[in-house]
């Protein structure tokens, strides 16, 4: 019998299993859920109780390189239930204590609704461990993150595609050069995404980037 695949998350086994839950309550969801065809408008509706969660292979790669990379200061481009969040808050919580310095992972959420449920869980997780070292800013992100972001260490985007692009130019005068951007479903979605890949990859704009072979597409890219 082959053993489990490793999981780099430390964490105690309260929050290693609260996350098990939530990426099976999102992937089923998701298999319910199916291709959507509807109009844009009835999007956000649709989408206002789904997790949508960034896979667990691939959160668990994120927390990975924001450990291998040290980073300290996050943002998150959609948050939803917080799921994804919870990784990152591990990991620059781990990082802050090697190295005794201050970090903040800032994530971002339009719907109360959905930003409510998020804190819930991040308190089921603990204050300690995950709530304290996230600043979640409720509302449309392009309006929240214009102030107050400090020079960033990673930066993910798991967003509705048409807000990708605005949300990276806002944020890269606090990009610092190494800076590390993760795009998910940078495969599956290419057409969506075609403004924020032909931008990232447009030598102009001083990124290095990589697909990673996960479902439907990582994409990582670095800052330089
Ligand atoms: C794919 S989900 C994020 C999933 C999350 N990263 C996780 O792994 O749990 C994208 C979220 O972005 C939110 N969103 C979409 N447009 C937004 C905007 N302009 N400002 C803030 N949040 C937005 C949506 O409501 C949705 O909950």
């Amino acid at each position: 019998m082959s053993s489990p695949p490793p999981n780099p998350v430390v964490a105690p086994p309260h929050v290693l299993t609260l996350l098990d839950r939530l990426h099976a309550e999102s992937s089923a969801q998701e298999a319910a859920l199916g291709t959507y065809l509807g109009a844009p408008e009835g999007f956000d509706e649709l989408m206002r109780d789904k997790f949508i969660a960034l896979d667990q292979d691939k959160c668990q790669f994120v927390y990975q390189l924001a450990r291998a990379t040290g980073a300290r200061n996050v943002v998150e481009v959609g948050t939803s239930f917080g799921v994804s969040t919870m990784y990152l808050a591990l990991a620059v919580g781990s990082n802050i204590e090697a190295s005794a310095g201050q970090g903040v992972v800032i994530g971002t959420e339009k719907e109360a609704t959905k930003a409510e449920r998020a804190r819930r869980y991040w308190e089921e997780a603990g204050e300690e461990l995950v709530t304290r070292r996230i600043d979640l800013r409720e509302g449309d992100l392009l309006e929240t993150l214009k102030e107050d972001v400090p020079t960033l260490d990673l930066v993910l985007i798991d967003i509705w595609a048409p807000v990708a692009l605005p949300a990276l130019k806002l944020l890269e005068p606090r990009m610092r050069p190494g800076t590390v951007v993760i795009l998910d479903n940078s495969i599956s979605s290419a057409s969506r995404y075609a403004a924020l890949l032909s931008h990232l990859r447009s030598p102009a704009n001083g990124y290095t980037n990589l697909t990673l072979p996960y479902s439907k597409g990582l994409e990582m890219s670095i800052k330089f």
